[in-house]
């Protein structure tokens, strides 16, 4: 019988390990938005849904008719309450009582409804509802309370990116300083005991169309790029949504709040726009949207939090004719409003075709999604620079340099670059990835995805 404890032990720890090591997938929903005056009945709208997998949406009411439709669809349901009745909820508690009993505990748990948006981007309406959002949440949970929800129903609001003071590098973003101490730490610290999330919506294709000078376009699109690294924490981001979501991660710590979640419940690009609104169009918006659901549905998370699964709400599921607006605003939908496709791009795992899935895998081997990290060269610190930390790191550093000798695995490209960066990896693994063990004064840096030489595998994770 003893023989057997051995092999049950070594295969109990091995699928510890493996799901401590395995990347948790992330999640794709939809917004479902109703600015229009086409669109399909609800009913056929969920049909739509379940036809295209999609077992999140968001909606930016609590429309009756909608909630209902999705009534015993097993779709988990975001819905939000409107600005303009923050006012209303924030001074009066019976009024977010009547509001939870008539728009969420009529429906819950026939229809999934799995978080409140409190408000939408509150800091960026007009009517200056901020000083309401708190008050608002709070009454809102006391409701969700009375109605014994507050356990099974999120609470959150979504704030725009210009929440920020500053985004770049992600490692310096900061939140507006007016906005701080009134509205962004209560809020945060109300999310935080709840064991809430915070809501972001991040749209790079602005970013991209305000500074197309500067920001590559391949970059904002999760296609091939160099990347950028970030000089505050070392990390190379290959993507600007990656950045972006890292700069709101640094603006919480900024102030004091730590792990806390996120999900993004909006990002889009538009399949159209006017002539000033560079970027916009049909490719781009399928390689921005289909390359961010392969990025998100093989698993990992950003460089600063590579082990957080991504939770993506895609922004839209129509074109809506009566949005406002440059052309951009009517031009973000998946889908027309008779329910053909604007472009074709998976929505769900089930849909990553095999050769779309081995795309996926590829695109996973590059955005690495298992949070190792690896330890490159900085091109940038000059020849001399380089040398003499290849030598120290292969030297007294204890390296393992011989694959890159002559005739070994990883000579070739035969590369000062290349060479350092093996060294450097193999140094900074080590020494168990510890900080501080991949600088060499400036000649090194992090990366979250394996590097990239010729066929030469780069170790992780001694
Ligand atoms: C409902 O959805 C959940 C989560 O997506 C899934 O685990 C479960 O199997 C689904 N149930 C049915 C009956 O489809
Ligand atoms: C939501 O609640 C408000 C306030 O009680 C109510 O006036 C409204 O009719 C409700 N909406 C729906 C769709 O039930
Ligand atoms: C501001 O509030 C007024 C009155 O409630 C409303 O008619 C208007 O649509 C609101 N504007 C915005 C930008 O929300
Ligand atoms: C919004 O409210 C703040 C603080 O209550 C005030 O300082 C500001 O002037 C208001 N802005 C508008 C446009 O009403």
């Amino acid at each position: 019988m003893t023989s057997f404890k051995l092999p049950v032990l070594a295969s109990l720890l091995l699928s510890i390990f493996s799901i401590a090591f395995a990347a948790e997938k992330g999640s794709i929903g939809i917004n479902y938005g109703r600015i229009a005056n086409d669109l399909p009945a609800p009913t056929k709208v969920v049909e739509l849904l379940k036809s295209q997998g999609i077992t999140n949406v968001k909606l930016f009411d609590t429309d009756a008719a909608v909630l209902t439709a999705l009534a015993d669809s097993n779709i988990s349901v975001v819905v939000c309450l409107p600005n303009e009745l923050l006012s209303s909820v924030a001074n009066d508690q019976s009024f977010a009582d009547k509001w939870v009993q008539a728009n969420i505990s009529h429906y819950h748990p026939k229809t999934k409804i799995e978080a409140i948006a409190v408000g939408n981007e509150v800091f960026a309406d007009k009517n200056n509802t901020t000083d309401f959002l708190v008050p608002a949440i709070k009454n809102i949970y006391t409701s969700l309370n009375k109605y014994n929800l507050d356990s099974s129903i999120k609470l959150s609001t979504p704030i725009a990116l210009s929440a920020l003071q500053n985004s770049y590098p992600p490692s310096a973003g900061s939140f507006k300083p007016d906005l701080v101490q009134p509205v962004i730490k209560p809020l945060l610290d109300f999310l935080q005991q709840t064991r809430s999330y915070l809501m972001v919506n991040a749209y790079p294709f602005f970013a991209y169309a305000a500074n197309s000078d500067q920001i590559s376009l391949d970059y904002a699109l999760f296609k091939q790029n160099a990347g950028n690294v970030d000089s505050g924490n070392g990390l190379r981001y290959m993507s600007l949504f990656e950045a972006q979501l890292d700069a709101v991660s640094a603006a919480m710590s900024a102030i004091g709040t730590k792990d806390m979640k996120m999900v993004v419940t909006e990002t889009g690009w538009p399949s159209n726009g006017d002539e000033n609104e560079i970027g916009a169009g049909k490719e781009n918006a399928a390689a921005y949207n289909g390359n961010l659901v392969r990025r998100v549905l093989t698993g990992g998370g950003t460089p600063l939090k590579p082990q957080d699964p991504l939770n993506v709400y895609l922004f839209a599921l129509f074109n809506e004719n009566q949005k406002p607006g440059p052309t951009s605003e009517r031009n973000y939908g998946l889908f027309y409003p008779d329910e053909k496709k604007v472009y074709d791009i998976p929505l769900a795992a089930a849909e990553l075709s095999n050769d779309q899935a081995t795309a996926a895998n590829e695109s996973k081997a590059q955005v690495k999604p298992s949070g190792n990290t690896w330890c490159v060269a900085n091109e940038k610190a000059g020849e001399e620079k380089l040398q003499a930390a290849l030598d120290y790191a292969c030297g007294e550093g204890g390296a393992d340099c011989r694959p890159i000798t002559d005739g070994s695995t990883c000579f070739n490209p035969n590369t000062l670059e290349a060479h350092a960066s093996y060294a450097f990896n193999s140094y900074y693994q080590k020494k168990a990835r510890g900080t501080g063990t991949c600088n060499f004064g400036g000649a090194a840096y992090v990366v979250a995805q394996p590097p990239s030489y010729g066929t030469c595998e780069f170790p992780t994770g001694y």
